[in-house]
């Protein structure tokens, strides 16, 4: 069974509840989500692989760890999960990113596919896989299916607010990939959406409602 990570430094949970607010434009919904995003990081991140290097410090010479980088994929799913990808940037820079594209039809729900471009060799990299939302977890386990078609191995999900719902879905239908979030809330409503939640995440990240 995977398990679930739920990150909840005072710092993650504070700008988490300024996004939450539905006063929060999309200017300082985005920059928050980019901040969380790299404090999460820190807990995703903290088995990525290393290497040893031979360096010099003004003193002596040493052996040294140094990231792995270029181990790494990010693939954010489109578009919500685009506003997650910069803050992970920012520790790993030589990530690269892969992106897929899914969106929710509004009455029955199920994740519709209209774009994937990996990195070519994404099946030799860890993976994480961007998504403020894990509602259903439709979305998020098509996206995991289609990463393992092409041969990844190591994944892990990292999500912002989590529906029990989507939780347990992921939990069943992907038992190797670890769940990271900042919060599992309370259910989902009719149409959907995470309650609390912060309403549509993409909407708020790019201004389009
Ligand atoms: C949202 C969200 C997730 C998905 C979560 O995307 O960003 O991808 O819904 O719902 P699920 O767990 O029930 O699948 P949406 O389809 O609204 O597309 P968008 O990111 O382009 O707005
Ligand atoms: N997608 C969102 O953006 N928000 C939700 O609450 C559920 C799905």
């Amino acid at each position: 069974m995977s398990q679930v990570h739920v990150i909840d430094h005072p710092m993650i949970q504070h700008k988490l509840t300024i996004m939450r607010n539905k006063e929060t434009g999309s200017k300082d919904f985005r920059q928050l989500l980019e901040e969380i995003s790299l404090l999460m990081g820190y807990e995703v991140t903290r088995d990525i692989p290393l290497e040893e290097v031979e360096i010099e410090t003004p003193i002596c010479k040493m052996t040294a760890k140094r990231v792995l980088g270029r181990k790494l994929a990010i693939v954010p799913i489109l578009r919500a999960g685009m506003g997650m990808v910069e803050g992970l940037h920012t520790l790993v820079p030589v990530a690269k990113v892969g992106h897929i594209g899914l969106y929710r039809n509004e009455e029955t729900h199920e994740p519709v596919v209209y774009f994937c471009k990996l990195p070519e060799d994404i099946q030799d990299r860890m993976v994480i896989v961007t998504d403020p939302m894990l509602a259903t977890g439709g979305s998020s386990c098509d996206a995991l299916s289609m990463l393992k078609e092409r041969g990844c191995k190591n994944i892990r999900l990292m999500c912002l607010v989590a529906a029990p719902e989507g939780v347990a879905r992921v939990q069943k239908e992907h038992p190797d990939v670890d769940i990271f979030v900042a919060a599992v809330d309370d259910h989902l409503n009719e149409d959907a959406y995470i309650v609390p939640g912060l309403g549509d995440a993409g909407d708020r990240i790019f201004g389009t409602k």
